[in-house]
């Protein structure tokens, strides 16, 4: 009889009181004299529980062999059955769990905080409804994806107070912008003036990854941090609007700038790689697998045509042979993979790392695989062959992020926590130029087309442009949208 020893206890009646009282007073457009707008299950109810329960309760984890990730299985309960009586949440164990100051209370004491007064109101109020399912809304859907699908995204500030990362750049194909992920948008600046010109607002918060396709395209792989991720497609020649002379183009509703959607997750993707042929694409993050697409009949009729689990972990870096045979992959499990794509197979395990691999590159041919991680290491190693390192270059100072190969000539560069872009040749390994001018961790880098500059972007919003035949700064900027960037004066 565990249920009945939450209804009838005294505290639960008190909170219940504080409960409903707290609906009356903490919103007061509820109290106005307007009639009250009914508690929404999925608009209201569904948020609080993924917050505070699908922890435990989801279809993995089922504590209590409960998963309440649908609104059906929400009702049919676990062990004890429906935990809810339409009507009367005092009668409810489902609320009784979430407002008791026993020793049995969701989430347990030990494993979390209680579910927040206003939010057990809300919970209150919507069994007091009736605890019902909004209509038009299926009992069998997945409040997961349901949540994620209704959650709209900020608009972007018109200028910032505070400096915004720079998780990925990449040149515009004609070599003259360079394009920047930044917060819920993706910013596009004229090199050579160092200035903003177009803003693209995207639903992504984080852009991790941007390729541009054959026709010009832009792609881009990102999410919001344990939440969703997705890959979308922008037309970033689209018409927008001008505002003060920058134009800010609509990359989450007008169907003109975002082109396709590719597909989302429950995370962030956090890597992407496309063949220069922009046939096959590649997407992988933080739920450990990569999608592989054939995009050889156009976007269109992009096709999944593959899903590969080989990481224990998330997968922080990706890259393709030009041929569209091999895929390596960079994980957080401490190992740099190779799969090959032909015959659907795992072929090499490189783990001489033995910390977080952050970044991966392939040669084009296929002939040697590139890997940069926590040990502050360059290493490179055969696909092809049995995961033995060939050759390692030390030269940063700290774990090295993203590791990129020159279009045109035999050239990585390397972006580091170190605060630097460093040039190395692709076959042997030596240093090349180091390239200075950032004041943070080195979050993002990228060659341009021709292959003449190279650009880097950092953790406190800055970028630099540099060339990359003698490492002079063509451009460097501070890529959060009307933030400036404090300078001490100088000292008398
Ligand atoms: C940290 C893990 C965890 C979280 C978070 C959690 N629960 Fe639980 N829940 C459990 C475990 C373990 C059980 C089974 C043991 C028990 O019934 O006490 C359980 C059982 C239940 C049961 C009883 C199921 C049955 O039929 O026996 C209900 C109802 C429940 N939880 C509701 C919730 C609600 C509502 C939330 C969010 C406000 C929540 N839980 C959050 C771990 C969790």
């Amino acid at each position: 009889m565990l249920r009945c020893r939450f209804w009838t206890s005294v505290p639960c009646a008190v909170a219940a009181i504080v409960a409903s009282y707290l609906v009356l007073f903490a919103a007061p457009q509820r109290a106005s004299a307007q009639p009250a707008k009914p508690v929404s299950f999925i608009n209201d109810v569904a948020p609080i529980l993924k917050e505070n329960c699908f922890a435990c309760h989801d279809t993995r984890k089922k504590s209590g062999k409960y998963d309440m990730t649908s609104y059906e299985k929400l009702r049919l309960g676990g062990v004890n059955g429906d935990p809810l009586t339409p009507g009367k949440p005092e009668q409810s164990e489902f609320h009784a769990l979430i407002v008791t100051t026993e020793q049995r209370r969701m989430p347990p004491r030990d494993k979390g905080e209680a579910v927040p007064k206003d939010k057990a109101a809300i919970v209150n109020q919507w069994i007091k409804d009736g605890a019902k399912l909004d209509a038009g809304l299926d009992a069998k859907a997945d409040l997961v994806k349901e949540l994620r699908v209704r959650w709209k995204p900020p608009v972007p500030p018109k200028a910032y107070q505070f400096p915004i990362v720079v998780n990925s750049v990449a040149f515009t194909p004609d070599n003259k912008f360079l394009v920047v992920g930044g917060h819920h948008e993706l910013t596009v600046w004229d090199i050579a003036a160092g200035k903003l010109v177009k803003r693209i607002y995207t639903r992504s918060e984080r852009a991790h990854g941007l390729a541009f396709l054959p026709d010009g395209k832009l792609v881009v792989a990102g999410g919001r941090p344990g939440q969703e991720g997705d890959v979308r497609v922008y037309n970033i020649t689209a018409k927008g609007k001008a505002e003060d002379g920058v134009e800010v183009l609509d990359g989450v509703n007008d169907k003109a700038v975002l082109v396709k959607h590719l597909f989302d997750v429950e995370d962030s993707v956090l890597c992407l790689a496309i063949t220069t042929d922009g046939k096959t694409l590649a997407a992988g993050g933080c739920d450990r697998a990569v999608r592989v697409f054939d995009l050889s009949g156009g976007l269109d009729k992009a096709t999944l045509t593959q899903t590969v689990e080989n990481h224990a972990d998330w997968v922080l870096g990706c890259a393709l042979s030009a041929d569209g045979k091999y895929l390596l992959t960079a994980g957080r499990d401490k190992t740099a993979k190779v799969w090959d794509l032909k015959e659907k197979q795992s072929v090499v395990t490189f783990p001489e790392h033995q910390s977080i691999v952050y970044g991966i590159a392939v040669k084009a041919d296929g002939s040697a695989g590139y890997s940069v991680g926590a040990d502050k290491q360059l290493r490179t190693w055969k696909p092809s062959g049995e995961g033995k390192g060939v050759k390692n270059a030390a030269g940063h100072s700290d774990e090295v992020f993203k590791i990129v190969a020159n279009p045109k000539q035999p050239m990585l560069a390397t972006s580091s926590a170190d605060k630097t872009v460093k040039l190395w040749n692709m076959d042997t390994l030596a240093a090349g130029k180091s390239l200075s001018g950032l004041n943070d961790h080195v979050f993002a880098v990228a060659f341009s087309p021709d292959g003449e500059f190279v650009a880097g972007g950092s953790y406190d919003g800055g970028v630099v442009v540099w060339k990359v035949s003698d490492g002079s700064t063509v451009k460097a900027f501070n890529a959060s949208p009307g933030f400036v960037v404090k300078v001490d004066p100088p000292k008398k």
